[in-house]
């Protein structure tokens, strides 16, 4: 069997549109604007090819986007006054400050000062609280774009054995709360795990967030299975170039699995659209 490859780009697409359409409705009827406020301390590459895309595709949706972009030796004081202000700010809907800080600054402390209602990246500990007991939080944005796509491929994930591999807070354990919320099995296994391709051999839906490459191997997958891999590994080839893989070996994955996410073109599109949606729920609950 080959699996359904699972295309991230298009769901990310149709769902960038869904959100769109209703900013437009939200400005044509209430005449308001969601706004994005993005902050990035200091100069990390990777981190301004993403500030930078999530504030393109924030105006593409017709939202306002704020960039503050603060000197890599911004004291924690500075960037406590800067979101003090935003909390306040009533433009402002969603604030996302990009991770990770520099090392001076206490990421704990910092995601903990955002308003809950306003954490669009839904780190804070409220959110984190409410999604554990089953209330109305602000998700995490990845997972969130994981669970739309394996309602899509599996329908009712009821009673389904879910495995979550990876315990992050940003990715595993809301990852594991979602599925529990949608009354799947859930097991959690991470790095450490000892009886890691059993785990995966009894799982109808596997979420690979580990962050090693190739860490799960395609035969330890059940036969239809849907893989969802979260991980985005750079390795080097045998000529010196570098290609991106995922935490799952796809090639060897996608004999065996009912449906796969590849990498990339797979989870990373929808993190963004999922950022993007929240924003928008950030701003009709604050009206509401
Ligand atoms: N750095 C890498 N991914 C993320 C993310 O989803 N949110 C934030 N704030 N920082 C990140």
């Amino acid at each position: 069997m080959t699996a359904q490859i699972i295309d991230g780009k298009n769901f990310a697409v149709a769902l960038r549109e869904r959100v769109a359409e209703h900013t437009a409705y939200l400005k044509q009827q209430h005449d308001i604007t969601p706004g994005l406020a993005v902050v990035l301390v200091g100069e990390d590459p990777a981190s301004q090819v993403y500030v930078r895309s999530k504030a393109k595709q924030t105006v593409e949706a017709g939202m306002h986007s704020y960039q503050h972009k603060l000197a890599v030796d911004t004291t924690e004081a500075e960037l406590l006054a800067l979101i003090d202000q935003l909390n306040t700010d009533p433009a402002v809907h969603g604030i996302l400050v990009q991770l990770p800080l520099p090392e001076h600054i206490d990421e704990a402390l910092v995601i903990n000062a955002i308003d809950p209602a306003k954490d669009v990246d839904g780190f804070h500990i409220s959110n984190a609280g409410l999604l554990a007991t089953g209330q109305q939080a602000m998700v995490p944005c990845t997972p969130l774009g994981c669970l739309m796509m394996l309602r899509e491929y599996c329908g009712n994930l009821s009673g389904q054995n879910a495995l979550v591999i990876g315990r992050s807070n940003i990715v595993g354990k809301p990852m594991a709360q979602l599925l529990l919320r949608e009354s799947c099995t859930v097991t959690v296994a991470h790095s450490r795990t000892r009886n890691l391709p059993e785990l995966v051999a009894n799982a109808d839906i596997v979420v690979a967030a580990v962050g090693r490459p190739l860490f799960i191997e395609g035969g330890w997958i059940k036969p239809g299975a849907t893989v969802i891999d979260v991980g985005i590994n750079r390795i080097e080839k045998s000529d010196g170039t570098t290609r991106l893989v995922g935490d799952v070996d796809f090639a060897a994955a996608k004999e065996v699995a009912g449906a796969i996410t590849p990498v990339p073109g797979g989870v990373g599109p929808m993190t963004i659209a999922c950022l993007l949606a929240n924003t928008v729920t950030a701003c009709c609950r604050a009206r509401a």
